[in-house]
């Protein structure tokens, strides 16, 4: 690679191997439509829609164009006891397209801290009807709610956990991981499975804690950040009812599912079932801009609304001060204007088809492949692992695929495309097929 004419001692990369990548440097310095351009002038097809986030692709004018005009309108404006008129349309947009009564939209910047309201509310919700002893969480094993204390403690990928010790919130505990082994081929429809996963919530955790106490389960509707691990059909709708059956509130966390990524708004519709909050961020400003949110049913709202103290106290002593971001929320109904105009849920869905496909058809059978799921418009081929370098195979692929053109998204020993709405069948031809080059020479 050409070198990098950047002083590169003051940027410290999330998430990212620093010492290797002051080796390597991938920056990008430009993005149209499905492609970047990166410092050294080379094109790299945008793989993984730049973290889940840009359904619509890159530059687009309509988001741009709503953003400078909001800019030129109202740049900014207290979020605490005022508002603004963009919050108000944001909303009123978001919880239109939420399934069942999912209608009161609390705003913040980021999935992470979406994770950490959700989890807040559901405690807030629970001591607003007399029952606050419902204090414990429960996540699930490979889980990712974000880098907060409360969505790490959550979560349930190990390495993101490791060195936080008892800063981690006590009263939480974990579901068993819904990957089935015997069921390592999953294309382009819900798995069966033999197993009952759910059973072990039933018969151990519940008890173990007393239902009664548990305050709120938040899942993903399809574990993203694991490796896209699909869960058994029924799954969520036997949860839903698990959770009706105890008063436990179900939290979905759809940073990823929402917003088109299963061809339908949300995850919850995709899988026919209505979570008591949703999760979002990432898409619903296709990326551009931060912001995120939870949804929260009617029943939620009315509970903290329904209070003996004077009208001049607040209810919720929650927020931050972008909640509601004018430019954001003017970036997210521009956004859900264009997902709509260019019906791209519905073509995410159609691609996703296409998608996975060429996964099945294209990796099945190279070396080290032992698994492919595909579902909705993202797909994963999980790889053996090196004998004692967990992670390095899926990531030196992830290297080459990058300087062949392709970014791709390594996830353990797992390899995840997930494309913008927008992508063609040659992007998935050249993204899938730079992949298998780069799996048959990392054996
Ligand atoms: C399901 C889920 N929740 C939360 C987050 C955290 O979002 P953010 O990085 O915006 O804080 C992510 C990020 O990938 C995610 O996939």
């Amino acid at each position: 690679m050409a070198t990098l004419d950047l002083n590169m001692d003051s940027h410290w990369l999330p998430f990212t191997p620093n010492r290797h990548f002051r080796k390597e440097p991938r920056v990008f310095t430009a993005a149209d439509g499905m492609v970047f351009t990166t410092h050294d002038g080379r094109q790299v097809i945008d793989g993984i829609s730049s973290l889940w986030c840009v359904g619509a692709g890159h530059n687009r004018k309509p988001i741009n164009e709503a953003i400078k005009k909001q800019l030129d309108t109202l740049d900014y404006a207290t979020a605490f006891q005022a508002s603004n008129d963009q919050a108000f349309l944001a909303a009123e947009r978001i919880a239109a397209m939420a399934p069942g009564d999912l209608n009161k939209v609390l705003f913040c910047n980021s999935g992470s801290e979406a994770a950490d309201t959700s989890l807040k509310v559901a405690l807030a919700y629970h001591r607003a009807r007399g029952e606050g002893h419902r204090s414990v969480f429960i996540g699930r094993e490979k889980g990712y709610h974000g880098v907060g204390f409360g969505g790490m403690s959550v979560g349930g990928i190990p390495a993101n956990r490791k060195v936080y010790g008892t800063a981690l919130l006590p009263r939480v505990d974990h579901m068993r991981f819904i990957n089935d082994p015997a069921n390592p081929y999953i294309h382009n429809r819900e798995p069966e499975s033999q197993e009952d996963y759910l059973l072990e919530l039933e018969q151990r955790i519940l008890p173990l804690h007393d239902p009664s106490n548990v305050a709120a389960i938040i899942v993903e509707p399809i574990a993203g950040s694991a490796g896209w691990y699909i869960p058994p059909k029924g799954y969520l709708k036997r949860l839903r009812e698990i959770c009706d059956k105890h008063g436990i509130l179900l939290i979905f966390d759809e940073v990823i599912t929402g917003f088109g990524r299963m061809g339908t708004n949300f995850g919850a519709d995709y899988y026919g079932v209505v979570p008591d909050m949703l999760n979002f961020a990432k898409a619903v400003t296709n990326g551009v801009i931060p912001l995120g949110g939870v949804i929260c049913r009617d029943k939620i709202y009315d509970a903290m609304m329904k209070t003996d103290a004077p009208e001049h106290v607040i209810e919720f002593f929650h927020g931050y001060t972008y909640s509601g971001h004018p430019v954001a929320c003017a970036a997210a109904v521009a956004t859900l204007d264009l997902y709509q105009k260019d019906a791209l849920f519905p073509r995410a869905a159609e691609m996703g088809k296409v998608l996975g496909d060429a996964f099945h058809s294209t990796f099945k059978g190279l070396p080290n492949v032992i698994g492919i799921r595909s579902l909705g418009l993202a797909a994963a081929v999980e790889l053996a692992p090196m004998a004692g370098s967990p992670g390095k195979r899926a990531y030196d692929i992830f290297i080459d695929c990058f300087k062949k053109g392709a970014l791709v998204r390594p996830a353990g020993d797992t390899v995840v495309i997930a494309p913008p709405y927008i992508v063609e069948k040659s992007h998935i031809d050249t993204l899938v097929n730079t992949l298998a080059d780069s799996i048959r020479a990392h054996r």
